[in-house]
């Protein structure tokens, strides 16, 4: 090579002879003396070809196209032919494993004349893997484990060099890897797998794009095998994502419930619990730890992976999940200042938190963005990408705490909201978590004030054939949180409370599903074998609820001085099953186009994935994090203002135009919001700190 540049303006100048040689989609290029092979003319321009065989045409991964036509603004006539003929190794490679007809192997083909070579990021070898769940998302793979296969000389009594030096010295012949530090652990089994390799082995190495690259597995032979894991915990749930590295596709997903349960429905709970038992988090870290690892293991088991084959894990958390895994005591979660022991993202050997996965894995933690907006939100964050938009971008994951992340590339602040736990159900008398019986849809009829329900598990409505059918197989036993959102939006639409959240007495003439109930009013939502009611406390908890969620975007709007926002997206469990239209409604969340708020299920986990695939995401993320304003609700004097006008339906004092387009909200009264303010004010209520998962 004679010259290099990343600015298409530089005339090349030397050595007429060099071939001019631009590869896209970096736009990098440069002159190389005929013949020299693609991969190394790549290497030389620091762009990124993956070679695990290091050239050896085993692999295949370092497939190139040749774009061809005239690139006049490159000065460079591009074409197949200025590619040496195909070498015997690809011929073998094709036969053997075959290769598309564009293709060439970029460590064999030699540069015969200017070219623009495209490198596809999808090389499809291994590409028969089950995909699994439909994860909809492709994530460009710039992984942080990559495998180099290596033959590494015998030794020699005439240089006394040790197994592992010859190793690290073969590495940096035959892959041009610098810095190379091995592993501890593996050290003293060096020599056996050398051996058992016939001096023939597959490194992965990590290396974080810092300078130091570890070799932390090493296998006898060559192996293509790399798996990682993406995982969310979650204090109800814990889900995770078995992922082939080398070709980025989901192979396995399990979810399973969190079994610290046991020492507390909430997370608050669990931290009482770590307060009022010294050393109780090690019992707490003790038992996630295991959850995590059945779940490593049932994944592993459905893919027909070994756990040895597993280099890296990424793990996003509520910040109390989050430290618990860790094995980091969370009582300063627990109260004001809520001090994270750590807030940074952290990269530690697997073996360090007890992972089962290959005993040099990396185990990778995002950023927590405060001590109550976790990992989970950066995750969530960095994966609807609100810092890469102009539009403002509200991001509300509902639980116990709502964690909030609202802005757009040139601003973005975070809060939690204290909403308590009526949203998934407790504290409503008949609530109860998502499960086959509950009630997760209602509509009521304006007129008559009769309701109509779907409970999970069927799919008809109330009344209908298929409904009578099967409703004896679970029976109708509760509502779940999006049946309790559907209710009260329903039976105030249906005009059976008023704007002020009160259930109308006066209805009880006309309706016998308007019941007194001492000196309030319940609505019958139904009668079976077991009867439903919503109280007038069931109203006034939703109401509490939905009012310091609304109040904590209210904060956070005001801090960007807007009044509006673009897009909403609902992550989480929650957010995934309730429709947009009731939330807004209810005034959970700002008016909005309502084609432009969404559930996305997940996204905590599809972070994760990110994280897990892409190095840039990570230097992503924990810049963003630091970017990111926290604010403090509990501190802010408008809480309290905008939480009273949110106690009314859907607001006292905001509008709500595009949801007027599409719904009919009943009149206001005169008296609207004078219930409002019986409301009792949320600060200092902030129970349970973090999201429920
Ligand atoms: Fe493995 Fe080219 S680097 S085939």
């Amino acid at each position: 090579m004679t010259q290099t540049s990343t600015d298409s303006t530089v005339a090349p100048t030397l050595a007429k002879d060099d071939a001019l040689v631009l590869f896209m989609p970096s736009g990098r290029r440069g002159r190389f003396p005929l013949g020299t092979p693609v991969l190394d003319a790549a290497r030389s321009l620091g762009v990124y070809i993956e070679s695990v065989c290091g050239g050896r045409g085993i692999c295949g991964r370092c497939q190139v196209v040749v774009a061809e036509g005239n690139f006049a603004k490159h000065g460079i006539t591009s074409s197949a032919h200025n590619l040496a003929a195909f070498t015997d190794t690809e011929e073998r490679y094709k036969r053997v494993r075959s290769l598309p007809s564009d293709r060439r192997l970029s460590c064999s083909a030699k540069i015969q004349g200017d070219l623009v070579i495209d490198i596809p990021t999808d090389v499809a070898v291994n590409a028969q893997v089950v995909r699994k769940r439909a994860e909809t998302r492709d994530i460009p793979r710039d992984l942080t484990t990559r495998l180099y296969y290596i033959e590494v000389e015998e030794p020699d009594m005439h240089q006394p060099l040790g197994d592992a030096d010859r190793l690290v010295r073969a590495l940096k012949r035959d892959h041009h890897l610098e810095g190379l530090t091995l592993d501890f652990p593996l050290v003293p089994r060096i020599q056996k797998i050398l051996r058992a390799g016939e001096w023939k082995v597959t490194c992965a190495i990590h290396d974080e794009g810092i300078g130091h690259p570890v070799i932390n597995a090493v296998w006898p032979g060559y192996t293509e095998r790399l798996f990682g894991i993406a995982c969310d915990i979650g204090s109800t749930t814990i889900a995770m994502h078995l992922t082939d590295m080398m070709s980025g596709r989901t192979v396995a997903s399990a979810g399973t419930s969190n079994p610290q349960i046991r020492f507390g429905e909430d997370l608050m709970s669990r931290v009482s619990y770590v307060m009022m038992n010294p050393g109780g988090e090690v019992a707490l870290t003790k038992t996630v730890r295991e959850a995590v690892n059945t779940l490593v293991s049932r994944v592993c088991g459905e893919a027909g992976v070994k756990a040895d084959e597993v280099m890296e894990a990424v793990f996003v958390g509520n910040p109390i999940m989050h430290h618990l895994f860790l094995g980091i005591d969370p009582t300063e979660l627990g109260g004001a200042p809520f001090a994270l022991a750590i807030s940074g993202a952290l990269t530690l050997p697997a073996r360090q938190v007890g992972l089962d996965i290959n005993h040099g894995g990396r185990v990778y933690t995002l950023p927590c963005i405060a001590g109550h907006v976790g990992a989970d939100a950066a995750g969530a964050t960095l994966a609807e990408g609100p810092h890469r938009s102009d539009e403002i971008t509200l991001l509300v994951d509902i639980g116990t705490n709502a964690e909030i992340v609202l802005g757009s590339k040139a601003r973005l602040v975070a809060a939690s909201s204290p909403t308590g736990p009526a949203f998934e159900g407790a504290q409503i008398t008949a609530g109860q978590r998502a499960a086959p019986g509950a009630i997760e849809r209602v509509r009521i009829d304006h007129e008559t004030l009769e309701p109509k329900i779907r409970i999970i598990g069927i799919d008809a409505w109330s009344g209908e054939p298929e409904f009578l059918e099967k409703q004896h197989i679970t029976g109708v036993t509760g509502i779940c949180g999006s049946g309790i959102i559907e209710v009260i939006a329903e039976m105030y639409l249906a005009g059976i409370i008023s704007e002020d959240g009160v259930i109308r007495g006066e209805l009880a003439a006309k309706s016998d599903r308007i019941i007194a109930d001492g000196r309030t009013f319940s609505y019958v939502l139904w009668r079976g074998e077991q009867t439903h009611v919503i109280t007038q406390n069931d109203v006034r908890a939703i109401q509490l609820a939905k009012a310091a969620l609304y109040a904590g975007i209210k904060l956070l709007m005001d801090k960007l001085e807007i009044t509006h926002v673009d897009r909403i997206r609902l992550a989480g469990a929650f957010g995934s099953y309730i429709d947009p239209k009731f939330s807004m409604v209810l005034g959970l969340i700002p008016d909005c186009l309502l084609a432009n708020v969404a559930a996305i299920g997940n996204a905590a986990g599809t972070g994760a994935r990110m994280a897990l695939l892409n190095r840039g995401h990570r230097k992503e993320i924990e810049e963003l994090v630091g970017r990111i304003e926290k604010i403090e609700t509990a501190l802010e004097p408008k809480f309290q203002e905008h939480f009273v006008y949110a106690m009314a339906f859907p607001n006292k004092v905001d509008a709500f135009p595009n949801l007027l387009k599409e719904v009919k909200l009943p009149e206001r009264t005169a008296n609207a919001g004078s219930a409002a303010g019986e409301g009792e004010g949320r600060r200092g209520r902030r129970g349970g700190r973090g999201r429920e998962g």
